[in-house]
């Protein structure tokens, strides 16, 4: 069946949650994904959404969605809701780890933002031929997108795109959100790469929300949902985000929105959302952290879409020309893990206000005398 888009627009919407894991924070049981599939199927036939698709990255359910009802929609945030409701009932049943843990809030309301799941939407106008990457990552926060998302939309050393089409040359308008001071910017690259930079360098702080053409046209957007922040300072894991960019024509290639996780760059996460460690391009089946919790693990899934409809997905890391980054991740996963407890392996002492280490030190308080 054909579905005809009115004005050609079709909104994706990717929505997370850590609803439980098994064994412990490792991986989503397959139980979990069919009670979801179960649960949208529903919706594509009455016609809430076009298309979905339900994947796993570690112990995160992915909901892939397509429909027409726009960003932020009631329905499709509730139908979210509803699907990890659905889906922490059977976590529950099998005592799952952490079964409903990213739900941090009692009945919903009007929108999924801030009751703990992880939210990447855009609506777009389909374009001719609408190639698209979601990536997702487990044991990681959102900041570790700025990484790639400057060296695909900025870097002509990863972006060939950026020096040779004159219609990426044009180049891209970062939207970075100041996630402590609750504000947002928007700079324009290449003029401001220098200031982007300054910026996006410290993740933790200020990440990469969106990304357009020049001609004001979204070409990427990550989720950006704390736990921490919305749990009101508990320790509940790590965000794990999601990610959606358009790939081709007026954007950058599909090989060059691949290409900076060739590298295995340092993100924060990995066992008890402590530690530095490098972001492991995986396949589907292989996005198991498992050594130390970790590495943490990215995966890409690529679709065509066709009038909303989702052609794929293509498990774009599992190809042999990622195996030496895995091989990379090892190394300087052995080499952070001789670190043991100590820093820079371990994160800083402002970054671990995020973890259950402040109720350790907190302990220790009352012994100090003054020097
Ligand atoms: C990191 C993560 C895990 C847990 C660790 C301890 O994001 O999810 O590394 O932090 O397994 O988990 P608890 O405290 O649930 O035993
Ligand atoms: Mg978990
Ligand atoms: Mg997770």
């Amino acid at each position: 069946m054909i579905t005809v888009l009115r004005n050609g627009m079709v909104t994706i919407s990717a929505i997370k949650a850590d609803i439980g894991g098994y064994p412990g924070h490792h991986s989503v049981h397959p139980e979990l994904i069919k009670t979801a599939e179960k649960k949208l199927l529903k919706a594509k036939k009455d016609k809430t959404l076009i298309d979905f698709r339900v994947l796993a990255c570690g112990d995160d359910l992915q909901l892939i969605m397509t429909h027409k009802k726009g960003v932020d929609s009631k329905k499709i945030h509730k139908l979210a809701w509803d699907t990890f409701i659905a889906g922490t009932a059977v976590a529950k049943k099998m005592k799952l780890y952490g079964a409903g843990q990213d739900l941090l809030a009692d009945a919903f309301s009007s929108n999924i933002r801030g009751m703990g799941p992880g939210i990447a939407e855009m609506e777009i106008k389909e374009r001719k031929s609408e190639p698209i990457v979601i990536f997702m990552a487990d044991k990681t926060e959102s900041g570790a997108w700025n990484f790639p998302l400057y060296k695909v939309f900025a870097d002509p050393f990863n972006t060939a795109g950026l020096v040779v089409s004159p219609k990426v040359s044009k180049g891209y308008n970062f939207e970075i959100f100041d996630l402590h001071k609750k504000k947002k910017v928007i700079m324009d690259a290449p003029k401001e790469i220098y200031s982007i930079l300054a910026l996006i360098g410290a993740s933790e702080r200020y990440v990469v929300k969106r990304i357009f053409s020049k001609e004001g046209e979204i070409g990427a957007v990550t989720s950006t949902e704390s736990l921490h922040e919305i749990s009101g300072g508990k320790y509940i894991g790590k965000d794990d985000p999601v990610m959606i960019v358009r790939a081709q024509g007026a954007f950058p290639a599909l090989g060059e929105v691949i290409e900076p996780f060739a590298f295995p760059f340092l993100v924060k996460g990995w066992m008890r959302g402590s530690h530095h460690g490098p972001f492991m391009p995986t396949s589907f089946a292989q996005s198991t952290p498992s050594r130390f919790d970790g590495p943490p693990r990215v995966i890409a899934a690529g679709f065509q879409l066709a009038n909303g409809k989702l052609i794929g997905p293509v498990d774009l890391f599992d190809d042999p020309s990622y195996d030496r980054a895995r091989q990379k991740s090892n190394i300087v996963a052995d080499y952070l893990r001789m670190h043991g407890p100590f820093e820079p392996a371990r994160l800083g002492l402002d970054e671990m206000e995020y973890t259950t280490l402040p109720d350790v030190l907190n302990k220790l308080k009352k012994r100090f005398k003054s020097i």
